[in-house]
């Protein structure tokens, strides 16, 4: 039987990567996008080529729009059949301080983080009834920092939403989370600005996607593991690193 994927925001960067991984471990992928149609056509084109008995489709859905999100599975299932892997990739990530934050910005990051993966996982379990579910959460999650309020607790919840499920959906699904860190500069930064960013941090470097695909990897190999969180984000969970030069690089640690 073909294993098959479904990932969200899977065009480009993170979610390109797992899809790319995925694929050299065999996997069929349905490659989700919203505005990168291009970067989805190419990428399923790409792999098409370099895997040419597995099957590469793309589909197009705006996760912050409840109809689209609910058609979505049912929509799947009736052009490739039932699939064995869930990965809720797709994010928003706004900034703004609690009080900053309007009620359009904290309903745009949970309907796209935190709202959309739930409708996901539930027609998931309801519909394809066995297999993998991995949420990306952040290592934010962690803290307290409140320069990304609404995007952090999106992400605090998703977390929350992943045990809960782990637990009501075993043994048929398991449910696991991965909370990258510095992986990735934003897209209107370099990797200068990662590589400094990094510094803030136990392992002083930018971990780039190879931890997250490990995890992935870990996760689909452990057939006894759910309900679990892997941090990918060189300890930075574990709080600043107590040898950080005293002065100038206080604005890099609430990026
Ligand atoms: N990059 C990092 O360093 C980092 C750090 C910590 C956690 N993470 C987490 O890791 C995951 C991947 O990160 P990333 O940086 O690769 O993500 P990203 O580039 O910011 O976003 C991934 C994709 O999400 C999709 N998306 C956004 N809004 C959407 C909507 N309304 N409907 C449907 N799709 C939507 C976009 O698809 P289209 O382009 O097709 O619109 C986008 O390509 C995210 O969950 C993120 O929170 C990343």
């Amino acid at each position: 039987m073909k294993k098959i994927a479904l990932i969200t925001g899977a065009s480009k960067r993170i979610g390109k990567a797992v899809a790319e991984f995925l694929s050299e471990k065999g996997w069929s992928i349905i490659i989700h996008y919203n505005s990168s149609e291009k970067p989805a056509e190419q990428l399923a084109e790409t792999l098409s080529m370099k895997f040419p008995t597995q099957n590469f489709s793309t589909v197009k859905a705006n996760l912050s729009n409840e109809k689209e999100v609910i058609e979505l599975i049912p929509k799947i299932i009736s052009e490739y059949g039932l699939f064995q892997l869930l990965i809720n990739n797709a994010s928003v990530f706004n900034p703004g301080y609690l009080k900053e934050t309007s009620v359009d910005l904290f309903d745009n990051q949970m309907n796209t983080n935190l709202k959309a993966p739930f409708i996901l996982m539930r027609d998931f379990a309801n519909h394809c009834k066995k297999g993998n579910i991995i949420n990306f959460a952040d290592t934010r999650i962690a803290s307290n920092r409140s320069d990304f309020a609404a995007y952090s607790l999106s992400k605090k919840v998703l977390w929350e939403l992943t045990k809960m499920a782990a637990l009501e959906f075993a043994p048929a699904i398991r449910v696991n989370a991965i909370a990258p860190g510095v992986t990735l500069p934003p897209v209107d930064k370099d990797e200068n600005y990662l590589d400094k960013l990094a510094q803030n941090i136990p392992m002083k470097k930018p971990g780039g996607v190879e931890p997250i695909l490990k995890s992935i990897n870990y996760i689909l190999e452990n057939n006894h593991l759910t309900g679990q969180l892997l941090f990918s984000d060189g300890g930075e969970n574990l709080g600043v690193p107590s040898n950080l030069p005293p002065d100038g690089e206080e604005e890099l640690r609430i990026i």
